[in-house]
């Protein structure tokens, strides 16, 4: 393989940038040319391709978000937009992806395969978590990071008013921001898509605390919670329990940015090394990723098909740590 690219997709997740920039450094090293492609599929389509060298690469290690910037492309799901993303591959002498994202990005790499035979392999990039096939994805270690801090601050002003706050963290479908955040946050209850806890269940652990003479609570929910938005379960609890003074705090997009942790520079350098590898070498449609601190390449298909299960003794600990 002569000349490689490499693109971020979906949602950034720092570390994004410490792995392209081993994808690069990769590449340079094996005598590989490697080109950026800008914002994802939709800059594949358009031919927004880039030469990339060691030094385009520079200080970057650090820097949150993603300097090849990053797009959902409806286009790039139909057909004639990967063929219009072919032809421009195809222009370019490019015989082969990195692709960093998540599950929307390797569904869209599969059928780019499928219908072209552009090998691709992937690096887990989506501070959800919520990939089968590695502990830990790109950006996950600093969003929860970043949230954690948040929920420290809004914990001593939970406590200066003697409130219950509801906060509302990332993860479209997984609790897997919203359980670190609840264990280190020192909530009192979290709600995650995965369990379906009722808000009866809310509304009895807080009377209970209300009993024990407790006057602050955190309450954690991830945003794909089953039970409604965080606002609906806040409005049913205060229903239900008038004394409690409710407040309600989104963390949103600032889980997103910032600069990436060391656990992230980290996995994303190891994952950006071993993507490149793997491609020279043969691999296609496969996502690399770290299971039990070993490299494992994983079929795009159980990446997005298989649901990677969230430690049910997390929600245990949360339990024991509130009485
Ligand atoms: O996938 C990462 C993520 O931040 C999810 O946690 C969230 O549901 C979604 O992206 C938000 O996407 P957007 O930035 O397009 O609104």
């Amino acid at each position: 393989m002569k000349r490689i690219a490499v693109f971020t997709s979906g949602g950034d997740a720092p570390g994004m940038n410490a792995c392209i920039r081993a994808v690069v450094r990769t590449a340079v090293y094996h005598g590989i040319e490697v080109y950026g492609i800008m914002r994802g599929y939709s800059g594949m389509i358009k031919g927004e391709f880039v030469k990339l060298d060691s030094a385009s690469v520079s200080n970057t290690v650090q820097r949150g978000g993603t300097i090849l910037k990053s797009a959902r492309s409806q286009k790039f799901m139909t057909k004639e937009g990967r063929q219009q993303a072919y032809d421009q591959l195809m222009n370019n002498g490019i015989e082969g992806l990195i692709a960093i994202g998540g599950n929307g990005t390797f569904t869209g790499a599969t059928l780019f395969e499928q219908e072209f035979g552009i090998p691709t392999v992937g690096a887990p990039g989506t501070i959800d978590n919520d990939l089968f096939g590695t502990d830990y994805t790109i950006g996950y270690d600093t969003a929860v990071n970043t949230a954690l801090e948040a929920i420290d601050k809004i914990r001593d002003t939970a406590d200066s008013h003697d409130r219950c706050f509801f906060i509302e963290v990332m993860g479209r479908d997984s609790g897997y921001i919203a359980i670190p955040c609840a264990i280190g946050g020192g909530a009192e209850i979290v709600m995650v898509p995965e369990t379906q806890m009722s808000t009866e269940a809310v509304i009895d652990t807080l009377r209970e605390g209300w009993k024990r003479s407790k006057t602050s609570f955190i309450v954690i929910v991830a945003e794909g919670e089953v039970e409604g938005n965080v606002h609906e379960v806040a409005k049913r609890v205060k229903a239900a329990i008038p004394q409690l003074d409710t407040r309600v705090t989104i963390v949103g997009h600032i889980q997103r940015g910032g600069s990436p942790t060391a656990a992230d520079r980290l996995l994303s350098s190891q994952i950006g090394i071993a993507a490149v590898e793997g491609l020279v070498n043969g691999m296609r449609n496969v996502m690399a990723g770290i299971v039990d601190k070993k490299l494992v390449y994983t079929p795009f298909a159980d990446t997005i098909s298989k649901k990677k299960l969230i430690n049910q003794s997390f929600m245990r600990m949360v339990e024991i740590l509130n009485s």
